[in-house]
């Protein structure tokens, strides 16, 4: 009985452990103002997408999959990127920003991005089926990153890569949003079952990029 108490204490603490990174997007309206953050006309300049992109190696024809991808931001320079022969999928937990993400698609003329509405657990992604698992801004975000990353180990294809692009802790205005600091998202990653491939600043002192393959 004592066992089975801790292992639910236990299982508890896993589970819901970005709860103040997700409060704002608990109702319609909190999403709204993230949407509109993420769609900000200077977001660019920050945010720099296109270096992004390069970072991923992408080739015309592979699959890359946008896991919680939002309003969409990323979508054009991943469309452009992997060309016609190949595909984007666009994933998120939220039905809302999916159906903006399908909006810039549909406006920008982009066909080669398919739609997936993931649950917390399961970005339900078809196995074997991608060659980039790409999470920007994302994974500090998922409440139970293991089923998370073990959906996406099984989801790449052999020699396909995990990027995991996201805020320093250190660096973010308000530091309690951000549930661990680079080196320890790359352990608790490796943890996991992968194996980091390289690390680096992408914005300097404010968003690092760690890609890893499975173990
Ligand atoms: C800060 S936003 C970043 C959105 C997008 N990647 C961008 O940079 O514009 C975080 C996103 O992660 C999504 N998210 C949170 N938990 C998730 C999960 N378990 N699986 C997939 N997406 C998730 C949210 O719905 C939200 O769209």
């Amino acid at each position: 009985m004592r066992l089975l108490v801790l292992t639910l204490v236990l299982a508890a603490a896993q589970a819901q452990v970005a709860e103040h990174a997700n409060s704002g997007y608990k109702t319609k309206e909190g999403r709204s103002r993230v949407a509109q953050s993420l769609a900000a006309s200077d977001r660019d300049g920050r945010q720099k997408p296109q270096e992004l992109v390069d970072a991923l190696q992408l080739a015309p024809g592979m699959t890359v999959a946008d896991i919680g991808a939002g309003i969409g931001y990323m979508l054009p320079y991943f469309s452009k990127a992997v060309g016609p022969t190949g595909k984007v999928i666009a994933e998120d937990i939220f039905p809302d920003f999916l159906e903006q993400a399908r909006e810039t698609a549909t406006k920008q003329g982009l066909s080669n991005v398919e739609f997936i509405l993931g649950t917390e657990q399961d970005p339900k992604l078809a196995e074997n089926s991608i060659d980039v698992a790409f999470t920007l801004d994302a994974y500090h975000h998922f409440n139970y990153p293991d089923k998370m990353l073990a959906a996406v180990a099984r989801a790449l294809k052999p020699g396909g890569r995990l990027v995991i692009v996201d805020f320093y802790k250190s660096g973010f205005r308000d530091p309690d949003h951000i549930r661990l600091d680079r080196d320890d998202v790359i352990r608790e990653v490796e943890r996991f079952g992968w194996r980091l491939l390289s690390k680096r600043d992408h914005l300097p002192g404010t968003q690092y990029i760690a890609i890893f393959e499975k173990r």
